[in-house]
């Protein structure tokens, strides 16, 4: 949906106009920009309705196990039915991946959409799972929601780019990217290699928000710069812990990784509020980690900027 942002550039009837500008590892067989292939695809716009929909379930489901949605707790695996179900009804391969971590079994969510080259892999994720302290709706419902919202928008379109598309959700990230790890672990040295990027989205909805680009992989770090430029909204590369969340196995297992997040318990300086606007002084998100990262711990605008930047790259990297 959009919200009133300054410049939003190449919008025709709810659609985003964008100019494939492929290179580097992810490319594959991309046609090369101006070589006279089709150069265009359309990403939809994520509603951003429906991405808050999906985080009032979160909380609902958060609030009616114990107030979070923790590894090894109720309220994570009925956060994974939820997601589950929603993937199923779209008309995804759905599957999920069992493991230990800490005494309690863990779950990955992994959703393949049919169709595509099965040798060059888009994949995006986020992690699931909150703190036991909260609900975890910005970490990391924001994430999951517009992952989620993404992939069912995938669906709604009928989009069938040339790359296959898989999406994921991962179980016990707070224990220390448990779920992520062991899925990178149990991936054949030849499945790992069909992966061309891994997309990371976690806390993408911060209520005191910066726009922050993950530094790795070139090309998708272009990507989501490009998005943000399209809309006049400047971003800085995110130096809040690098390898702090799911992309690390991928990176480390050499994949190339990419992705947004929104700040979390670092504090907004003079110079980030006056080009993002909120307040200075304050933390990114002042509720990291704590019992009120509840559906009210959220920034509209960042996550409908975030969610629709998502689709954006998605559709950019696997056309
Ligand atoms: N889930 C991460 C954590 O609890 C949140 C986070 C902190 C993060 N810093 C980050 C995510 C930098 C991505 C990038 O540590
Ligand atoms: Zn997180």
């Amino acid at each position: 949906m959009k919200l009133p942002v300054s410049r939003r550039t190449a919008v025709a009837c709810g659609v985003s106009v964008v100019m494939l500008l492929t290179g580097g590892s992810i490319a594959g067989a991309a046609p090369a920009p101006g070589s006279g292939s089709a150069a265009l695809a359309a990403a939809p716009d994520i509603p951003v309705a429906n991405v808050k929909a999906h985080l009032a379930q979160l909380q609902s489901i958060a609030t009616a196990n114990g107030g979070n949605r923790a590894h090894g707790r109720a309220g994570y695996k009925a956060s994974l039915d939820y997601v589950k179900a929603k993937l199923d009804a779209a008309g995804f391969t759905t599957a999920i991946q069992q493991f230990t971590s800490s005494g309690r079994t863990g779950y990955n969510l992994v959703a393949d959409w049919p169709g595509g080259d099965a040798d060059h892999v888009v994949m995006a994720g986020s992690h699931l799972d909150s703190v036991t302290a909260g609900p975890g709706i910005n970490d990391n419902g924001s994430g999951s929601a517009a992952v989620l919202e993404t992939a069912l928008a995938v669906s709604r379109a009928g989009y069938h780019p040339a790359k296959h598309l898989r999406f994921a959700w991962w179980g016990a990230e707070e224990l220390g990217m448990v779920g992520s790890r062991y899925y990178v672990n149990n991936l054949s040295s030849a499945n790992r290699a069909r992966i061309g990027g891994y997309l990371n989205f976690d806390m993408i909805g911060s209520p005191n928000p910066g726009y922050f680009v993950y530094d790795d992989d070139p090309t998708i770090e272009k990507t989501f710069k490009d998005y943000f430029a399209g809309i006049g909204v400047p971003t800085e590369i995110e130096t809040e812990g690098d390898g702090r969340s799911d992309h690390a196995p991928f990176k480390n297992a050499g994949v190339p990784v990419g992705g947004l997040f929104s700040g979390a318990d670092y504090t907004k300086t003079a110079a980030q509020a006056a080009k993002w606007g909120g307040t200075a002084g304050r933390a990114f998100d002042r509720c990291y980690h704590s019992s009120c990262d509840t559906s009210a711990n959220i920034d509209d605008t960042a996550l409908n900027r975030n969610a629709d930047a998502v689709a954006y790259a998605l559709w950019a990297l696997s056309s």
